[in-house]
């Protein structure tokens, strides 16, 4: 079975923790596209939706489902969002479409994140998968000379300007072994926005899609 396959089943198939009567953030991706096709077949029976890019609004809104600014939701029921990376302790490398600094706000918020992702994604440990950061345009050097002090090779992100307007430099090369302790240390550093270390948050439940079905990792 192909990947789109298996992000196609894995997206359909977190639709049942999807309750009725449901406030539902959307993440970005392939594999969230596909969990929003299947969202519209029960768009009158949830509240509404917060969403993580603007892209994954225009693809919400082409349905009709409804979309709340996130300035006026306290909280959510349940996150739906793909991982570039995820380990065995359900932490995650995000940002792999430059919409980290949303997909973390709108993670924040939920009760519950249910992260949606092929086999391939699954990680022993988490840095082959190069570690993207959102960084304002203006500390970009900075931010690059203090990351690389971390062992790793950041390299910026040619042409991608992120939803909120500032740049991506993705480190590669990185061996993650204390990801809460990382996320805390790059999040610290004057000028950077939001590192794709879902460690802190980390999701409640994966779902894998396998050649052999969608697996649950609690
Ligand atoms: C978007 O910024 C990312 O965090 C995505 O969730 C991640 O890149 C997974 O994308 P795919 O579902 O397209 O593989």
């Amino acid at each position: 079975m192909g990947q789109d396959q298996l992000k196609k089943e894995v997206g359909w198939s977190a639709l049942k923790y999807v309750k009725p009567g449901s406030l539902v953030g959307v993440g970005t991706g392939s594999t969230a596209a596909h969990f929003i096709d299947a969202l519209a077949t029960i768009k009158h029976q949830i509240i509404g939706t917060v969403s993580s890019s603007e892209s994954s609004t225009k693809k919400l809104k082409s349905y009709g489902i409804p979309v709340l600014d996130c300035n006026s939701v306290d909280s959510l029921d349940i996150y739906v969002d793909g991982a570039d990376e995820i380990n065995h302790h359900l932490q995650m490398i995000k940002g792999g479409g430059a919409a980290l600094t949303r997909e973390k706000v709108v993670s924040a918020l939920a009760k519950q994140f249910i992260c949606i992702v092929d086999e391939s994604k699954v990680v022993d440990i988490l840095g082959k998968f190069p570690l993207p950061i959102e960084v304002i345009p203006m500390a970009r050097s900075y931010v690059a000379r203090e990351l690389f002090k971390l062992g790793g090779k950041p390299i910026y992100r040619q042409g991608v300007v992120t939803d909120n307007g500032n740049v991506i430099l993705d480190i590669h090369d990185l061996v993650i072994n204390e990801p809460m302790a990382l996320e805390n240390r790059i999040n610290s550093i004057p000028g950077v926005v939001t590192v794709g270390l879902f460690a802190n948050r980390r999701a409640n439940i994966a779902l894998v899609g396998t050649s052999t079905g969608v697996k649950e990792m609690k």
